[in-house]
């Protein structure tokens, strides 16, 4: 999608009822720092209980990806969890793939002198509308990693297309494969927090989208008139978040004004959690044959290898 696509995606979304932002505008420079703040609260266990499995089975891991091939990070950022599995899989080639430009090319310069037998390169895209890496890819196997529960912000239809979009690049090069995060469906007093933290971190990471939006679109929005909500639904098995309305809004956007009332809301995200079995059918379907998974003890999260 082109700029002014994006942009008016993003207009005919604040302007449809109920009103929704994509969460990839999540991810400025400031969203970005608020994300990483998010990952150190205590209430937020998915990052800290993923790098709990990938450092107790780190080798078990690394035997089933193998050596020398392309390891592909989706949704790379700091590049922080790939630098983890570098020495251990000692890719011929590391592809860091994220819409945020400045973030992997910063990751990028630091990791350059600590890998100078990996070929890294940075890739500036939004693989959320559709994967397609088969021009950046050579012909050697390639594992994609895909960490933090990010297939989340999918719907359940999208992740099972997504996947199958992954398994495509793997069939042509054997001994390629996916490792992927995944929370999992627990109690909501654990989950709930997580997302609506008393800190006010994952408030201020919410609101701060208004910030990005207003920047793209030239908007008015003030976050100080919008209060955070994150809420668990068991129907859908997701967490959503909303910003929601304080006091009657009038925001000018696009030329165009947009009445928000008092209370209304606007959908910021989805992050879905999966049963272990559920997300196993999940791979199954979109083409995945042999499957190996792995847990923390209380089976907060689930580390997937698909093949
Ligand atoms: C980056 C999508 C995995 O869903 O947990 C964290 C984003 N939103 N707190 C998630 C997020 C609010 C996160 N993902």
């Amino acid at each position: 999608m082109d700029n002014a696509a994006e942009r008016r995606a993003l207009v005919a979304s604040l302007m449809a009822r109920p009103a929704s932002i994509a969460p990839k505008y999540f991810y400025d420079r400031l969203g970005c720092a608020l994300y990483g703040a998010i990952c150190e609260l205590p209430e937020y266990y998915p990052t800290r209980t993923e790098r709990g499995i990938f450092e107790a089975y780190r080798p078990a891991i690394a035997a089933a990806i193998g050596r020398g091939g392309q390891f592909v990070d989706l949704g790379a950022g700091a590049c922080c969890k790939a630098e983890g599995w570098l020495p251990f899989v000692e890719p011929a080639r590391y592809l860091a793939v994220d819409i945020a430009r400045e973030a992997i090319a910063r990751a990028l310069a630091r990791l350059e002198p600590e890998f100078p037998s990996v070929e890294l390169a940075g890739i500036v895209a939004d693989f959320t509308n559709g994967l397609d890496l088969e021009a950046d890819l050579d012909g050697r196997p390639v594992t994609f990693f895909y960490p933090g529960s990010s297939i989340g912000n999918f719907t359940p239809d999208e992740a099972g297309a997504f996947l199958a979009r992954v398994r495509a690049h793997c069939r042509p090069r054997p001994g390629s494969g996916l490792l992927i995060g995944v929370d999992t469906k627990k109690d909501v007093a654990k989950l709930v927090p997580a997302y609506a933290d008393p800190t006010g971190v994952t408030a201020a990471f919410n609101r701060n989208v208004l910030n990005h939006v207003n920047r793209v679109l030239g908007s008015d929005f003030r976050p100080a008139e919008w209060s955070h909500v994150g809420l668990y639904d068991p129907g859908h098995g997701r967490i959503e978040m909303h910003l929601e309305a304080i006091s009657p809004q009038s925001v000018r956007i696009d030329g165009a004004l947009r009445a928000f009332d008092r209370g209304e809301r606007i959908h910021t995200e989805n992050s879905y959690k999966y049963a272990p079995e559920e997300f196993e059918r999940l791979l199954r379907g979109a083409g995945f044959e042999r499957l190996r998974r792995w847990t923390d003890d209380a089976g907060a999260f689930a580390v997937f290898h698909a093949s």
